[in-house]
């Protein structure tokens, strides 16, 4: 699967002469909003305005894609803005690879989704730490069936598959595109997931 994935993603990034670098809002949301120590984990990266964006900051990050294209651009551009010691990267397949448990302080994955990789990468994040996601639901696959139901959210996922500790900060749906954007936070006293509004 990684070499098809591989393929298939380095073509349509080779096929854009221009990589915008743009930082997923999930990334300016979760740094406006209280951080602990610790690295930021990009799963998926592609060439991560978002990786960017959080290493300017000043936190380390490791950008997670299967793509070689988009990891050199974005190791280029990390290099071009003086940030190549805080961007680590990473080239590995995401059906396979596993983050390091209880290491980073935001684990953002948009654009992306595999269950078998979510509670992972849940487990990865450091108490007080901050969980994003963004993904295509079902309702995509009216423009574009497609779309292989297994890279879809299901209703209420992936809220509904955290492991207890996390508190949703906000889970929304954007009928613009079909997809649904989720922001959670490990809680610093485990305890059971629950919900609150206004994220
Ligand atoms: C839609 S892009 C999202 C990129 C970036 N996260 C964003 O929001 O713009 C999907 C990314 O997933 C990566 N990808 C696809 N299959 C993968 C796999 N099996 N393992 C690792 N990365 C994969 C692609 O190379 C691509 O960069």
């Amino acid at each position: 699967m990684a070499d098809t994935d591989r393929k298939r993603w380095n073509t349509k990034y080779e096929g854009s002469a221009e990589t915008p670098f743009t930082a997923h809002p999930l990334a300016a949301r979760a740094l406006s909003l209280a951080l602990p120590d610790g690295p930021m984990l990009d799963l998926a990266s592609g060439p991560s305005g978002s990786a960017l964006l959080v290493a300017q900051s000043g936190r380390s990050v490791l950008a997670v894609d299967v793509s070689d294209v988009a990891l050199r651009r974005l190791a280029a551009e990390a290099r071009r803005r003086g940030l190549a010691e805080l961007i680590s990267i990473e080239e590995a397949d995401l059906d396979a690879w596993r983050p390091q448990a209880g290491a980073y302080a935001l684990v953002l994955c948009t654009g992306y989704w595999d269950r078998a990789l979510f509670e992972p990468a849940a487990r990865a994040v450091v108490p007080g730490g901050l969980l994003g996601w963004e993904a295509f639901t079902l309702d995509a696959k009216r423009t574009r069936p497609s779309l292989p139901d297994k890279w879809c959210l299901a209703d209420g996922e992936p809220a509904s598959l955290l492991p207890d500790g996390f508190t949703v900060l906000g889970q929304t749906d954007l009928p613009e595109n079909g997809k649904r954007r989720l922001l959670a936070r490990l809680s610093d006293q485990p305890r059971s997931t629950s919900t609150t509004t206004g994220a």
